[in-house]
């Protein structure tokens, strides 16, 4: 069956996430929208050109209005502005989510059977808000950062490890920024947990550069990064689209799970008929899950905050 995507938001991450998708070749049509319809069309012809060089055809195109982004599979949401001068936490914070009822609003119409995949920050409080504002099931809205955060892991231990990236799986859970936390039990290569061969002084310095990988970037780039966060979200939009119980540490609302409710945060996700299928349950040790309360207990605040402003009313 003919698959859809729309990204609203053609923005850094969305365009590297455009790109990839067709480089992949796992969708028929992408529908490009940002509230700059010159950058979304202008993106949008960009990679159509780039798809001649890739083994499977992908429509891409840009729409005018959000409205026009009916039927999609998947709506993947990377619109959003950054800090500016004066803008507190909070303020952005605002901002964004007012960014997010827009978009939700309209996509809950256009596209009433997608699965919402929200890329935008802070990116457990927005998906939170996805999910809120769009009154949909929580097996229909994810948020993504965990397979990005779990790739720079991967990046930081082939590094000590003089092994190749893609042969590390390792995966991150709990909050995407200060509180995220690394399962060492699953960082294998080749089924051998490379944490064995390490000491606490190399763990400890993948753990920080890890937590450290985005604002690194932003120091040489002087902007956030983008092509591993596009990577990473077209490999979620994989996964939730090919049917093949792919897991991947994704943010989701839990119901329960991890003694937590009414949150979301990173868990390990395993994805078919496009959508969640079913949150994977680690074993976490004491530290780990003092660890995870703390992850939650920040992620509340914002959402406190936003509950301060009347937000959901
Ligand atoms: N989850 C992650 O792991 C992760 C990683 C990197 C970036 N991000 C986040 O992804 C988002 C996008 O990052 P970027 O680098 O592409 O930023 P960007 O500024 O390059 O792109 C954002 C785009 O959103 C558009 N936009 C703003 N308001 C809109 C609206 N109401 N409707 C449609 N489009 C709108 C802007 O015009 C812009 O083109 C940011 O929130 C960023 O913090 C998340």
């Amino acid at each position: 069956m003919n698959k859809k995507i729309a990204i609203v938001g053609a923005g850094q991450v969305g365009a590297v996430a455009c790109y990839t998708i067709c480089a992949m070749g796992f969708c028929d049509e992408i529908v490009l929208y940002d509230i700059d319809s010159d950058i979304a069309k202008g993106k949008a012809i960009d990679i159509q050109q780039s798809t001649a060089f890739f083994d499977k055809p992908t429509s891409v195109s840009y729409a005018k209005n959000i409205n026009e982004l009916t039927n999609c599979d998947i709506v993947i949401i990377t619109a959003g502005v950054p800090r500016k001068g004066e803008m507190s936490r909070d303020d952005l914070l605002l901002v964004n989510a007012n960014i997010m009822k827009d978009i939700v609003k309209n996509i809950t119409i256009s596209s009433p059977k997608a699965l919402l995949l929200c890329v935008s920050n802070p990116l457990d409080v927005m998906t939170y808000v996805v999910y809120r504002l769009s009154g949909w099931h929580r097996s229909r809205v994810i948020g993504m950062a965990g397979a990005l955060d779990s790739a720079r892991m991967s990046y930081e231990i082939a590094k000590h490890t003089k092994t190749n990236i893609n042969q590390i799986k390792t995966m991150i859970i709990g909050e995407h920024g200060k509180n995220m936390i690394s399962i060492f039990e699953n960082s294998l290569m080749n089924q051998k947990n490379l944490f064995s061969s390490l000491n606490e002084k190399q763990q400890n310095q993948i753990i920080n550069n890890t937590k450290n990988g985005g604002a690194n970037i932003v120091k040489y780039l002087k902007t956030s990064a983008y092509f591993a966060p596009g990577c990473a979200t077209a490999k979620t939009a994989q996964a939730i689209l090919t049917n093949k119980n792919i897991v991947l540490p994704c943010s989701m609302v839990l119901d329960g799970e991890y003694d937590t409710k009414d949150v979301a945060i990173g868990v390990p996700v395993k994805f078919g008929d496009n959508k969640a299928n079913k949150i994977v349950k680690l074993k976490l040790d004491t530290n780990t899950k003092i660890m995870f309360e703390k992850a939650v207990l920040s992620i509340k605040e914002s959402i406190d905050t936003l509950n301060k402003h009347n937000f959901f009313d």
